[in-house]
């Protein structure tokens, strides 16, 4: 049987990461959190003391990086050699560096055979991997190729909701600011030729899901 996998691409704060790990979880399929690979990176290179704008000293620290990112979606982690990162990788003082270092060339090339080593090692019947550019590079042979969308306004408050401890203004202009330098480095505002898009502005989190499982179902 071959595998499946299925590519979903979105913007911050698009429901992506949730909508995917449930959706793999219903179908009995691993989960690959890109962002998390890129966001462990940075806590290394944060941790490592290393300044993260200077592409050449990040470039040089890729051999070092030592990290692993769990497939089940049910027991899923991220460590950095020993370290659980899992939780850490999420501290606004990561994100606050990861498009940095998402945009060097050398270090996408190096996670992007990453990813491809995991989803072509991975023992599951499929797989859901979900980023920025995995519709586009990563995976543009994939299965199922979905774009994951909703409007600024719909994304900024269900970020704010997700962290209550910050104010609306200030999660709204983060990001902003990172969704701009992000889409400097890869498109995935519109869907690529073949990319079903599925807007979930008006659905809630099972609908959202529900219409994914559907894009998987007619694309297999
Ligand atoms: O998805 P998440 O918001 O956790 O991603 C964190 C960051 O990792 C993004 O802001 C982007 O800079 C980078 N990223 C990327 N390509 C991917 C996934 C994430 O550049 N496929």
């Amino acid at each position: 049987m071959t595998k499946t996998v299925v590519a979903v691409d979105g913007p911050a704060g698009s429901g992506k990461s949730s909508v995917s790990k449930a959706a793999a979880t219903r179908l009995g399929f691993d989960y690959l959190d890109t962002g998390a690979a890129y966001r462990a990176l940075s806590w290394y290179i944060l941790d490592a003391g290393i300044d993260s704008a200077d592409a050449a000293a990040v470039v040089s620290s890729l051999g070092g990086f030592d990290y692993t990112i769990g497939t089940d979606p049910i027991g899923y982690h991220v460590r950095v050699g020993q370290t659980d990162v899992t939780d850490s990788i999420r501290e606004p003082r990561v994100t606050a560096v990861v498009s940095n270092i998402a945009r060097v060339p050398e270090v996408r090339a190096h996670v992007t055979g990453i990813f491809r080593d995991i989803i072509r090692d991975s023992m599951a019947p499929g797989i859901v991997v979900e980023g920025r550019d995995i519709t586009t590079v990563v995976a543009p042979d994939a299965t199922a190729r979905i774009l994951l969308t909703a409007t600024e306004e719909a994304r900024m408050s269900r970020r704010s909701a997700e962290l209550a401890s910050e104010s609306a203004s200030e999660v709204a202009s983060a990001l902003q600011k990172r969704d701009r330098a992000d889409s400097r480095v890869v498109d995935f505002m519109t869907a690529a030729p073949g990319v079903t898009t599925v807007d979930s502005t008006t659905l809630n989190f099972d609908e959202t899901v529900d219409a994914v499982l559907d894009v998987i179902r007619t694309s297999q």
